[in-house]
């Protein structure tokens, strides 16, 4: 059996024992089905593959310090894939068969869950697509939910290390009435040359602006933004960013403690305003920026003291992780033991 070396985890794909599925056929959703197998045998004209009806999730299982291991706001995630479901007009699957589903994956796969003390998790992507062959642009008739699990580290490889973001406005990753709000594929398809582009320049990823005005702040790559200032959360309100669970529950706890919570439009020029900036999301957790760029109209904006996170990032993180990993009282009921 394979060692895994649970300090030094990447943000990448290893095979797993099992994955789950769940087909709907005929109007509804079947049994779930385990698989051991990582290929999926599928029509060459499925709508998936050439309309894009296709969305995903991101969740993770953390081992807590009294080697529990929870799920995170799973229900929330469930809600999330109904409301992209409905959007590209796929079949919605139930909140209860997800659940289901995400409990199932995590048990079948227990030995890749990682230990506590490590920092890593095991992170679970829902896949929901379209399967039905289709030339017109149509909706498909049936659909596969499947769900696997990956053991991972941090996504930025310093972890809570502040990174520097660059601006983009050259592409815009989702339009004001467009996909941005729900998670699916086209949405990061549309991302990834000013990734690449961002990553080729030093950046650890980019800062899109509103794709009408670009006067506003929407998101950073896979992840939504925050800045700090005068004890207050500002996080950008904006019709084609998607609605981070990460995000929604740092608000909940920055009010517990006392910070004013801000969600409204963020104009650009803020940004020299916040004494602390971090993008948040399931796989960046809370990552402090230390340095935002925009090569277009040549500014820069310096957070810290360019090395390590600022205090109210830091004690977010600490508190937020604390209750994620079962070290500190669930006061919000954000977690959920899975009986392994
Ligand atoms: N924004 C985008 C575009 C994302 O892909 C993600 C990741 O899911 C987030 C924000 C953060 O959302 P969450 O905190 O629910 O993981
Ligand atoms: C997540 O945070 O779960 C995401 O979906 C980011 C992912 C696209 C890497």
């Amino acid at each position: 059996m394979q060692q895994i070396d649970w300090a030094n985890l990447p943000f990448g794909y290893s095979d797993s024992d099992y994955n789950v599925r769940c087909y709907y056929r005929n109007g509804a959703w079947g049994k779930i089905e385990v698989s051991s197998s990582s290929v999926i045998n599928m029509h060459m004209a499925a709508t998936c593959l050439h309309y894009g009806q296709e969305g995903f999730e991101g969740l993770k299982a953390y081992t807590g310090k009294d080697g529990k291991v929870r799920l995170f706001r799973c229900e929330e995630n469930a809600k999330r894939m109904q409301n992209t479901a409905d959007r590209v007009l796929m079949a919605a699957p139930p909140v209860d068969l997800f659940r289901e589903m995400v409990h199932q994956v995590v048990k079948l796969n227990a030995r890749f869950v990682p230990p506590y003390g490590y920092g890593a998790t095991l992170y679970i992507r829902p896949l929901l697509i379209g399967t039905s062959p289709e030339v017109g642009v149509r909706p498909s008739e049936e659909y596969v939910l499947l769900m696997f699990v990956v053991p991972v580290g941090p996504y930025f490889k310093a972890g809570f290390k502040p990174v520097d973001m660059m601006i983009c406005r050259d592409f815009d990753r989702a339009a004001p009435l467009g996909t941005g709000t729900v998670k699916v594929g086209g949405n990061y398809a549309a991302s990834l040359q000013s990734l690449e582009l961002a990553k080729k320049l030093g950046f650890s990823s980019t800062i899109y602006l509103d794709a009408k005005e670009k006067k506003y702040i929407d998101e950073c790559g896979p992840a939504n933004f925050f800045g700090i200032k005068d004890n207050h959360y500002i996080t950008p309100k904006s019709s084609s960013i998607l609605p981070s669970i990460t995000n929604k529950s740092l608000q909940q706890l920055a009010e517990h403690l006392g910070y004013v919570v801000e969600r409204r439009p963020v104009p650009f020029e803020e940004l020299s305003e916040f004494e602390e900036t971090a993008e948040c999301g399931t796989a960046a957790v809370i990552t402090p920026i230390k340095k935002i760029v925009d090569p277009v109209t040549n500014t820069t904006f310096n957070y810290g003291d360019g090395v390590n996170a600022g205090p109210v990032c830091t004690r977010l993180y600490k508190e937020y992780t604390a209750i994620q990993f079962g070290e500190k009282p669930d006061l919000f009921g954000w977690t959920e033991v899975i009986d392994l």
